[in-house]
Formats: C-alpha cells, structure tokens, sequence
C-alpha cells in the first residue's frame, strides 16, 4: 500500500542546495567513436548531449564530500552544526562501512550519525521524506541529505544500450525546521519489488558474490529492460504526482515547477502531457548530464533555482521512478 499522508508539525524545510561535477565531459561523439551508436540516435532517443565522467581516484565520497563542503560552505555551517547526515547512492565505495562514515570523516563532522540510503534514482525523494521526519520530530535541528552517484564505476562500456545513457555527480540539501505553511507538505512513496529484473546490478551482493565466473559473465554492471522500465515510469510519475495534488486539493496549474528524474527526455515530454503542464514548468538538464541516478533531483533543482524559475512561496513537486522498482514524489512549499 502506497504511504499515507506523512507530514508532521513542525515541517522541515530545504533551506540550501549545492551540487559536484566532475570536470570531464564526455560527448555523444566520444561514444559513437567507439561503439555502434550516433549523436543523432542518443540525442532523439534520450535529448542527452553530453555527460560528466569521474577521474581515477574520484569516488561517490569524495562527490558528495565536496557537495557538502559547498553546502556548508553557502549556509556557514561549522563541523559541529550537522545533527545527521544520510547519504543516498547506489554506487557506495564500498558495501561497507557506510558512505556516510567516509563523507562524514572526510568532511570533518563531529557529533553526528548518519547512514546511507539506497532507492535508486528516488535516492532524493526517500533521503527528503527521512531527513525532513527527523527535523519534524524535533530531535535533530539540521540534517544534511547528500546524493552521489559514481555511474560509470558501474556502467558496461561495451553496452550501447546503458553506456549512453548515465553521469556521475553528486549534490547535497540542507533540512531545518520550516517556517509555518512551508517546506514539505506531503509525499507519496510506493516500492513495487517485483521489477526487481528489470534494472539492476546482478552481481557484488550475497546471491552472487564476486568470482571469476560473475565477472566473465559481466554481471557487476547495470542492466536495464529499458522499454519496460520506460513505460512504467512515465505511467507512474504522472499518477504519483495527480495523487499528491488530489489528496492535497490542488491542480497542476498550482505547481510554479515539477522537478522531475532525468532519464528520458521524452519521458518528461510524456509526463508533461499527460499532467497538463507547460514543458517549461518541466525542470530539465539531461542534456547537461545524462541520467546521474540520486544525484539527480538536486542537479535539477539548483538549475531551477539559478534561472530564477522557484520563488519563495512557490509549490514544487519533486517526482521519480527507479530501480527496485521505487516511486515517489514530494511536494513542498519552498522557503
Ligand atoms: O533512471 C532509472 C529509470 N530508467 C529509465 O527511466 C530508462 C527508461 N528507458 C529509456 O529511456 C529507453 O527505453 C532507452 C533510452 C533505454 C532505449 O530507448 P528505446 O527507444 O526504448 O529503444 P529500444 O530499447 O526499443 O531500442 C530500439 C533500437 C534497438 O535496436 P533494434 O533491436 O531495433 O535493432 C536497440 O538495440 O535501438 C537500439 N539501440 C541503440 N542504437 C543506437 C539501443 N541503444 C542504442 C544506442 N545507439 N545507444
């Protein structure tokens, strides 16, 4: 059953956002030189036009590290001013220990916890809902949400049908207690494991440990049924988002911007459609970035934010759909 309404007073409000690219910039032409592809096929099929690429000796850490150095940077927060941090990923520099505990060193936090979260592409939307119930329950004051995916650690750079489509970044948001009437309203998550097949990493994990067998059979990188996976999420953004703004008595036409998961361009297109909102209330940087898993969403909304499309007082909606196979959305009353 999908989560109830699930704000409790006082809410928690994004109070900052920052993001980390990696310097490096890989063109469609770069893959086209080295596998059966095009620019033109990529960019049709998928609207991406380039993508960031990690350095050796980059890791999910050391993007959300600096993510979260930037964030605390913008809002003067000291090393003793974080309650807790969650990092979500689905690329951790290793299973364990925890991201959070890297992050967390390497940013120098004292007096905190944190862990890490893993729900795909709706890494943000799960890591908001927890993050914002902490500071709701008024046990924690400030709690960081850091999303970092190293893409291409995992990535098969033989498969045409993947290799295209992913970047890596990372971006982290702040939560406090919200003034009254804003931050998060209400969210709506749903898991449905049985497209479980239909996007994932086989291998790496207790059902099949690393072996010389997992590794021949390239079973350490992401598969994708991409048509499958495709019409599922554009069916289930549209539906996530009309059950929040129905439970919430709103219509589309209150939303100022839909910061939706960048995958597909023509899922957004589709998206847009079927909800009745105009493409430019469709936030959109997959040209940019490609798909960067959890980093996504803050990649989106600190673009939305600079361009000056998300004022104060403004109704958002965050949305996604992911491996798992993990829904959700959130709405917010910015601040
Ligand atoms: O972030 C998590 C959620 N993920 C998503 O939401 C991804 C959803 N899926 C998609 O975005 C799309 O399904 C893809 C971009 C992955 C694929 O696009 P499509 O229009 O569904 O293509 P397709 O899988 O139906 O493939 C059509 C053809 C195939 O060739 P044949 O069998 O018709 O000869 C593919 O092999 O396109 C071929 N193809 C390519 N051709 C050139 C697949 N990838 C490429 C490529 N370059 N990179």
């Amino acid at each position: 059953m999908p989560t109830p309404a699930g704000s409790v007073p006082p809410r928690a409000a994004i109070t900052g956002v920052a993001t980390y690219v990696p310097e490096r910039r890989v063109t469609n032409a770069e893959f086209a030189e080295r596998l059966d592809t095009s620019d033109e096929w990529i960019v049709s099929r998928t609207g991406i036009r380039e993508r960031r690429i990690a350095a050796p000796g980059e890791t999910t850490s050391t993007m959300a590290t600096e993510a979260v150095r930037r964030l605390m940077a913008a809002r003067d927060l000291g090393p003793d001013d974080v309650d807790a941090l969650i990092v979500a990923t689905v690329t951790p520099d290793m299973l364990f220990p925890a991201t959070a505990c890297l992050v967390q060193d390497q940013v120098g936090l004292r007096n905190t916890w944190g862990f890490d979260l893993s729900a795909a592409c709706s890494g943000f939307l799960y890591g908001l809902t927890t993050a914002a119930q902490l500071v709701a329950s008024g046990t924690h004051r400030r709690v960081i949400l850091a999303c970092s995916d190293l893409m291409s650690a995992i990535i098969d750079p033989l498969d045409r049908t993947t290799a295209v489509l992913f970047g890596d970044a990372a971006g982290a948001v702040l939560l406090e207690p919200a003034e009254p009437g804003y931050g998060l309203l209400d969210f709506y998550h749903r898991v449905d494991g049985s497209g479980r097949d239909d996007l994932l990493m086989p291998a790496g994990g207790c059902l099949r440990p690393a072996s010389h067998e997992t590794v021949n059979a390239r079973e350490h990188y992401l598969r994708q049924n991409g048509k499958t996976v495709f019409k599922f999420a554009v069916s289930q953004m549209a539906e996530s988002i009309t059950t929040l703004l129905q439970r919430q008595g709103l219509a589309p036409r209150d939303i100022a911007m839909v910061i939706p998961h960048q995958a597909n361009q023509r899922i957004l297109d589709a998206t847009a459609e079927r909800l009745g909102v105009p493409k430019e209330r469709m936030a959109s940087v997959i040209a940019r970035y490609g798909n960067t898993t959890a980093a996504t969403l803050p990649l989106a909304l600190e673009d939305a934010l600079l361009a000056g499309k998300i004022e104060r007082g403004d109704l958002v909606v965050f949305v996604a759909v992911g491996a798992g196979l993990t829904i959700g959305a959130s709405l917010v009353r910015w601040q």
